[in-house]
């Protein structure tokens, strides 16, 4: 987000004080934030909370004091002011990249929907072109009020990205649907819509984590991958406008909203997936860590504890990328080559051998990359003999620069 200005609505809800919160973070992340403050949300925050954690005047009206402060629309000068410093509303909406409400309070959310602008925040809002990201806190029998509904429904209809508030104790003591979300479902949003849509139109297939492949029905064969690759890799692909399907052997994660989601168990139930799916897709990028061998001859019952097994006999899997249908003209293919050693020869030798469009390879003794962990550190190669070693990054931001390096390839 560096470089990126939000202006973060907060309105009157009991949720107002985890805006301070929200707003320290955009600001580690990088960003520039602007607080506007309804009238009711003063009443459960102060302004100068705000001022003072982003090192900005905050906004609270839409009619600036004649001394020239307009809060946070712009700068206080000495001498007469430019047009857009006694219209605030286009100054903050002319300088944001992006407006989050948050919490947006029914009321807000109600306004919103039906373009009332009878205050900076909502005037503001009609005023922007950016993106807004609209994240509802209050009571749960709120939430599923019909006029709520009905009113999120329109600013979703709109193009505005309105988060689902979440399921549990509420602050009037009730349990239901209606909590402010927690902040890195919040950043996630915040990071989408502020994604350049390069991506749209495009049909991606991810495969994700690891295959399991039975030696009886209690016991199987697996590897350490935890999915957290590809589904950096879901995530990044929609955000940037893709229409994605992600096909996962088994994980602890919860599924990607907005991604279609397949989930399989072995390596064979994975390739029938890829391979019918193939021919509909326009990039498939495969992330799992697919099973290289199975046992040969699984056994229909547990292998009772006693028994004497001494040997364990294996069959190769089929290679999916081997076994993929005829490419379409245009259609693009992306391996990943986990290895512990001689990393880049070897990856060059699997581009070569799978016919492969880019590969990802990354060296999974290394510390902070590979299977489990939250980073990687990967060379990218390409069939036109591209190659970038890149530094130890996030698997989000990985993601990315794989979808950057897809998108340029010859
Ligand atoms: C203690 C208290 C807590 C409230 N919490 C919420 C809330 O969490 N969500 C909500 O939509 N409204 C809540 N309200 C009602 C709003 O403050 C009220 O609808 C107000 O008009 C919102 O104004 P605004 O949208 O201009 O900020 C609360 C009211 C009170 C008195």
């Amino acid at each position: 987000m560096a470089g990126k200005t939000i202006v973060l609505g907060v309105t009157g809800s009991i949720a107002a004080y985890k805006a301070a919160s929200l707003a320290r973070r955009l600001m580690t992340e990088g960003a520039t934030v602007r607080v506007v403050m309804t009238h009711t949300a003063q009443r459960f925050v102060a302004p100068l909370t705000f001022e003072a954690l982003t090192g900005h005047p905050v906004g609270t009206d839409l009619f600036p004091s004649s001394s020239g402060e307009v809060g946070a629309g712009g700068a206080r000068s000495a001498g007469p002011p430019p047009a857009v410093n006694v219209m605030p509303h286009l100054a903050l909406a002319d300088g944001a990249d992006l407006i989050a409400i948050a919490p947006a309070s029914a009321h807000c959310v109600a306004k919103l929907a039906h373009g009332l602008a009878d205050d900076l925040l909502t005037t503001l809002v009609l005023a922007a072109e950016c993106p807004v990201v609209v994240v509802p806190a209050m009571d749960g029998g709120m939430w599923t009020h019909p006029a709520v509904c009905a009113n999120v429904r329109t600013l979703r209809q709109r193009g505005v990205t309105v988060l689902e508030p979440e399921v549990g104790p509420l602050a009037s003591g009730r349990v239901g649907q209606g909590r402010f979300p927690e902040e890195d479902a919040i950043l996630s949003a915040i990071f989408g819509a502020l994604c350049a849509k390069d991506f749209r139109g495009r049909r991606v297939l991810i495969t994700a984590g690891p295959t399991q492949e039975p030696l009886d029905p209690v016991r199987f064969l697996s590897n350490r991958s935890s999915g957290k690759m590809g589904w950096a890799l879901a995530e990044a692909a929609r955000d940037r406008g893709a229409d994605v399907v992600l096909v996962a052997g088994p994980t602890s994660l919860a599924p990607v909203p907005n991604v279609a989601y397949v989930s399989v168990v072995t390596s064979e139930e994975m390739r029938k997936e890829v391979v019918t799916r193939f021919p509909g897709t326009d990039v498939l990028i495969m992330a799992a860590a697919v099973a290289d061998f199975r046992p040969a001859r699984p056994a229909q019952g547990k292998v009772p504890k006693g028994r004497d097994v001494r040997t364990l006999a294996l069959e190769p899997t089929k290679d999916i990328l081997k076994d993929l249908p005829p490419r379409r003209a245009g259609q693009l293919v992306v391996g990943f080559a986990a290895e512990t050693g001689d990393l880049v020869a070897r990856a060059r030798g699997k581009l070569l051998d799978k016919a492969l469009d880019l590969i990802v390879a990354n060296d999974v003794s290394e510390p902070g990359a590979g299977f489990g962990t939250d980073t990687n550190r990967a060379t990218l190669l390409d069939r036109a003999g591209r190659c970038e070693a890149l530094p130890l990054m996030s698997k989000h931001e990985l993601a990315h620069r794989i979808l950057d390096a897809v998108l340029i390839l010859p």
